[in-house]
């Protein structure tokens, strides 16, 4: 790719709220080490995990109120950064301070801005309300991925691959056969697949009781640098109910760690059912399995695509059209960023 390896200017998720406990988390996003945590105030603070003062990690130092001590020498700092205390009030600096990252707890999840404070947009948080609305039900995951998240995006916009991968869950008639409809709109990628009197799948017998020929649908959306919804959905070949209403929506959130690993985050939501224990345990089984063999898959190429001296490229198909697409997406706004790097540097 050359260059900066991530977009900077933007929120990732960071962890899902409930990660984020009486103790720091560590984690590596976007090539740096961070630690998310959660002062006595409630709010979620995420600071540089390279110590300002020797480099070790501040995640393992302790939280006092809503600033955290390094576990080395005891120097504290507060979710914006200051220096807060030294043991034995040894001078410092002025501009003695941890960075920083602005951090916005929302949709049961963490969201934290890499890019220049200055310029924090928070119209920029993905709309993922349903991870955390009365009128939804979720089950959820997270996976640590052996690949680069840009592989993650291509397997969730082309589920073709759900007829050979995810045979015991998502698999059923009509994907390959029907061609995937894909168009750009500004930075949105969005394509779908309407399929019409075909085989059901191992998840819609399960949840749906659908056993005989299915209507189905699956429509996505893609928005930089990293977000996907998918919405899945199914009735009875030629049912009265309406076509593309969700049975599930898969919230996805592929946040890069190195330029070789990535954070998978995901929600399903359902508005149905909501309190059913039995259709909620069956879509965590399906969905936990399902993810796994995606990850499988994705590791499995990420080690190809690093032992392969060939130089040969990857081939693009009418399949990988939508990945394709957002591939070039963030291609784009990687060069922007570079530009404006570049302009401000002069
Ligand atoms: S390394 Fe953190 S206080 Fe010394
Ligand atoms: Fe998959």
């Amino acid at each position: 790719m050359g260059g900066e390896a991530f977009l900077r200017n933007q929120w990732y998720v960071a962890a899902m709220s409930d990660e984020i406990g009486d103790r720091p988390l560590a984690r590596v996003i976007c090539n740096e080490p961070v630690v998310v945590y959660r002062g006595k105030s409630g709010a979620v603070h995420t600071l540089t995990n390279r110590c300002p003062h020797r480099k070790a990690p501040l995640s393992i130092g302790d939280i006092h109120g809503d600033d955290l001590a390094c576990g080395y020498h005891g120097i504290r700092f507060g979710g914006n950064g200051d220096c807060t205390h030294v043991p034995g009030d040894t001078p410092v600096g002025r501009h003695f301070r941890a960075r920083h990252y602005p951090t916005v707890e929302r949709h049961n999840m963490i969201f934290i801005w890499m890019g220049e404070v200055e310029r924090v947009d928070e119209s920029l948080i993905p709309d993922f309300h349903q991870a955390d609305h009365p009128d939804w039900a979720h089950v959820k995951g997270y996976l640590h991925i052996k690949g680069n998240y840009q592989l993650m995006i291509d397997n969730i916009l082309d589920l073709t691959h759900v007829v050979f991968v995810h045979k015991t869950t998502l698999a059923g008639g009509g994907v390959t056969e029907t061609p995937l409809e894909v168009s750009v709109e500004n930075d949105v990628v969005r394509a779908q697949r309407h399929m019409y009197n075909v085989d059901t799948a191992p998840i819609y017998k399960a949840a749906r009781n659908l056993h005989d020929k299915i209507d189905r649908w699956q429509l996505f959306e893609f928005r930089a640098p990293m977000y996907c919804w998918v919405t899945l959905g199914a009735r009875a070949a030629g049912a009265d109910e309406p076509f593309g209403k969700p049975t599930h929506i898969v919230l996805n959130a592929f946040t890069p760690e190195t330029d070789t690993t990535c954070h998978y985050f995901w929600f399903t939501v359902r508005d149905w059912a909501l309190d059913d224990p039995v259709i909620q345990a069956t879509y965590q089984r399906m969905i936990d399995l399902a993810f796994r063999e995606d990850a499988a898959i994705v590791e499995q190429q990420q080690a190809l695509i690093d032992s392969d001296t060939s130089g040969a490229p990857m081939v693009s198909l009418a399949f990988d059209r939508a990945g394709v697409a957002a591939r070039r997406i963030i291609r784009r706004k990687l060069e922007e960023e570079a530009n404006e790097r570049r302009v401000a540097a002069e």
